[in-house]
């Protein structure tokens, strides 16, 4: 697996938000910024939060209880130093194993660019996470996020995105060569009532809730 240590980190938010997302995913960030806007609850979770940028860029309100899960170390300490105006737990966790929270524990859980980095031959190969989501979450409580992927009827992938994509497929970065936006929707809809998913050029974007 990719390590997401804290020298990569320092780098991280320029390369991904300001480059990567631009021009070569073709969704700016805040269309990710927004769903946090719209949906982010009294008990926050964050999964994979990298930087903890989207959290800040985010303007939680100060009373939001955050919680980071992330199978690292770096990005849980570094997220965490980004929000020193709220309370905020971290858990080190797999996402794609069981996880050691309670159910309906959270009013909205959070997975920005995270599912095109878990190990998987595809999107249903990766669902424990979204099964985990449902079970953790309270009745109503929201769950959403965006993943980059190279699949699906409406994903529109230009030749540069495709370079940069196979090039991190063949580096580790990414693992994401079977993820397919119409798979992801499906699996979605196996553990949510309500899911309203759209892609920007070859990111998925989704919020789902019961
Ligand atoms: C590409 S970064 C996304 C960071 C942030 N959400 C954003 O959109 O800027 C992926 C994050 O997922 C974490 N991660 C990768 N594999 C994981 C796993 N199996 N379980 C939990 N977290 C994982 C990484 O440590 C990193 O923080």
């Amino acid at each position: 697996m990719f390590a997401y240590n804290r020298s990569f980190l320092s780098g991280y938010d320029f390369l991904v938000h300001t480059v990567n997302c631009n021009l070569f995913w073709q969704c700016p960030t805040r269309h990710v910024v927004d769903l946090y806007r719209r949906h982010a609850g009294a008990r926050h979770l964050d999964i994979g939060p990298g930087t903890g940028a989207l959290l800040r860029r985010a303007r939680l309100s100060p009373g939001t209880a955050v919680h980071l899960m992330d199978l690292n170390e770096g990005p849980l300490e570094v997220a965490r130093r980004a929000l020193p105006r709220h309370r905020v737990e971290t858990h080190r966790q797999d996402v794609l194993k069981p996880w050691d929270l309670d159910e309906a524990s959270m009013d909205s859980i959070a997975m920005s660019l995270v599912f095109h980095a878990l190990p998987g031959d595809s999107i249903g190969a990766k669902s424990t996470a979204v099964q985990e989501a449902s079970r953790v979450l309270a009745p109503g409580g929201r769950f959403f996020g965006a993943t980059i992927l190279p699949l699906g009827r409406s994903v529109r992938t230009t030749a540069r995105a495709r370079w940069l994509m196979d090039s991190y497929i063949r580096r580790g970065v990414f693992d994401n060569a079977g993820d397919d936006a119409d798979e992801l929707d499906s699996v979605l809809r196996d553990s949510f009532g309500t899911v309203r998913s759209r892609t920007r050029g070859c990111v998925a974007l989704w919020e789902a809730w019961n």
